[in-house]
């Protein structure tokens, strides 16, 4: 373990005291809602203006309040909006709905699409900025009483926003000791962070099993999977593959990004499967009378017309659709048959949203997989107000699948627990058993040295939890790694100690 000490020390640039808390994660729990709050949500004219008093709290489970960011000067903690956030008591004001909605949880969220990459590139390459931020962020924890921090850097890894080739690394280190800081409070804090499914994007800047090992739940941002920038309209939420994907386009949806995840090292019950409140809109070219998914576009004209109340070029909420379609009318409303979403167009517009039917698609969807829950971006662009029908119409649909369902334990390594009921039915005249190669007997498992302790069955490795040995297994396709003391992918873990034959 002393080796491993000095090898985290030259890439983390700190020596670990400890090895962070296992997080257990969600299996038994019900499934989660997480609801992301926009705190500019409160500028939008009219019926758009959206408060913390409009927060249907009863209906999440976390609530994660948008965002904060970091300076680049003090490496503390950045408050975008201090005059909202702060002097009108924007983040007091958050975390007391937890006096009104006992067991909500509410989350403070750093990073966002605005904050680019850059910052968070030059934080996380420099230890001490990593420690200056995360003292930050603890203080700020404490100070306003949040329960859970969500990362959103989009993206470590990505050169297009400002990243660099060491992001992965660094990332990791930033996401460990975060980890450690906040066990050292113990005080139950979550950590979550916001995710892109993107193959690429995921091999430039995510540890995955590492990472899902850390933290409590991963937000995967299934949706955005199209927009203005592909250059042709269509849905961004598609729940599977349509016959007109191609190429990069072929896996950018819900449920193979989502898998994707998982087959990376992700367990399912720390999946969170993003569900977008908002339509992504285009121009369609002059004269284009054909309204198919990837008809042609004016991608010069940026995006679909702004709506009334978000006012951006290529973006409408749920209920600036909904009031379109019902209220303003002349629109067509149709439905991806493989992709499971609605869109609609109207002259040369043209949207792909979420609609109640496509939402609950998504819920069957992530009961069926024992995904551990549901979360949205963002609270604030449902139908409040209830202008096109009941109120909350999506998020009601998130909360009545969600509230009964209990995340299962799917476990892909079963191997353990099969051997020994075998053993234990075997008839009492044979000869007991000489223990299986690949199952040391606990006694045997020296816990003087140290927090883990190898296994001979490279997929699996113990834990010393007060100096008494636990035995874990790697997720599927995953194999334990010494050096680094996670599990990790097989082509990076050289091992002649132990036995890789079940995973060739
Ligand atoms: C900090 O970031 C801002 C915005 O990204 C940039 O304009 C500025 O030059 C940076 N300052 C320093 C000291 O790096
Ligand atoms: C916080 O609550 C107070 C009291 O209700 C209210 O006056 C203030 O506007 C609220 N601030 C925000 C940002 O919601
Ligand atoms: C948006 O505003 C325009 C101009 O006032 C109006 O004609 C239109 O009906 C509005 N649309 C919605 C959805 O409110």
């Amino acid at each position: 373990m002393r080796t491993s000490a000095a090898w985290l020390l030259a890439v983390c640039g700190l020596a670990l005291a400890v090895w962070p808390s296992l997080v257990s994660g969600n299996v038994g729990d019900r499934g989660r809602v997480v609801c992301y709050f926009s705190n500019w949500a409160i500028y939008r004219p009219g019926i758009g203006r959206y408060g913390i008093d409009d927060v249907p709290a009863s209906m999440c489970t976390h609530l994660v309040y948008s965002f904060i960011g970091v300076s680049n000067v003090t490496w503390g903690v950045l408050v975008i909006d201090p005059e909202n956030d702060v002097e009108n008591n924007g983040f007091a004001n958050f975390t007391a709905l937890k006096g009104k909605y006992p067991g909500l949880k509410t989350q403070l969220a750093i990073g966002g699409w605005a904050e680019g990459g850059r910052k968070y590139s030059a934080m996380a390459a420099v230890p001490a900025r990593r420690q200056s931020l995360i003292a930050s962020i603890v203080e700020y924890m404490k100070r306003y009483g949040f329960d859970g921090f969500d990362l959103d850097w989009e993206y470590p890894g990505a050169a297009d926003r400002g990243g660099s080739f060491s992001d992965k690394n660094h990332f990791k280190c930033f996401v460990q000791e975060l980890r450690e800081a906040f066990d050292a409070e113990d005080k139950g804090w979550e950590i979550t962070m916001a995710v892109p499914l993107a193959k690429f994007r995921l091999q430039e800047g995510y540890h995955v099993p590492e990472l899902c090992e850390l933290v409590d739940a991963i937000h995967v941002m299934s949706y955005d999977l199209r927009g203005n920038w592909a250059g042709f309209a269509d849905t961004h939420s598609p729940l599977y593959k349509r016959p007109h994907d191609q190429w990069a386009y072929e896996k950018l949806n819900v449920h193979d990004g989502l898998k994707l995840w998982q087959d990376m090292g992700c367990p399912a019950h720390k999946l969170v499967v993003g569900v977008p409140f908002y339509g992504r809109s285009f121009t369609l070219s002059a004269g284009n009378k054909d309204y198919k998914l990837g008809t042609y576009i004016n991608k010069e004209a940026g995006g679909g017309k702004p709506g009334n109340y978000t006012q951006a070029k290529g973006f409408l909420a749920y209920y600036e659709i909904c009031l379109e379609i019902q209220e303003v009318g002349g629109w067509t409303e149709k439905w991806d048959e493989a992709g499971k979403v609605p869109y609609a167009y109207k002259g040369t517009q043209w949207v792909g949203f979420e609609n109640p039917k496509s939402v609950q698609i998504k819920m069957d969807f992530i009961k069926a997989k024992g995904y551990g829950g549901a979360m949205t971006w963002a609270i604030d662009m449902d139908d409040f107000r209830g202008v096109c029908g009941p109120k909350d119409a999506l998020i009601s649909v998130m909360h009545n699948n969600m509230k009964d369902y209990i995340v299962p334990d799917i476990q892909y390594s079963t191997t353990t627990t099969t051997r020994r009921s075998t053993t234990a039915s075997r008839p009492s005249t044979q000869p007991p058993a000489a223990p299986d190669d690949n199952e040391l007997p606990p006694a045997a498992v020296d816990c003087s040295d140290g927090d883990f302790v190898a296994h001979h069955d490279c997929s699996k490795y113990y834990r010393c939890v007060y100096g008494k040995p636990v035995e874990f297994s790697c997720y599927e396709g995953t194999v334990w790694n010494p050096q680094l003391r996670v599990c990790d992918r097989p082509s990076d873990v050289h091992r002649t100690d132990c036995s890789m034959a079940k995973h060739s």
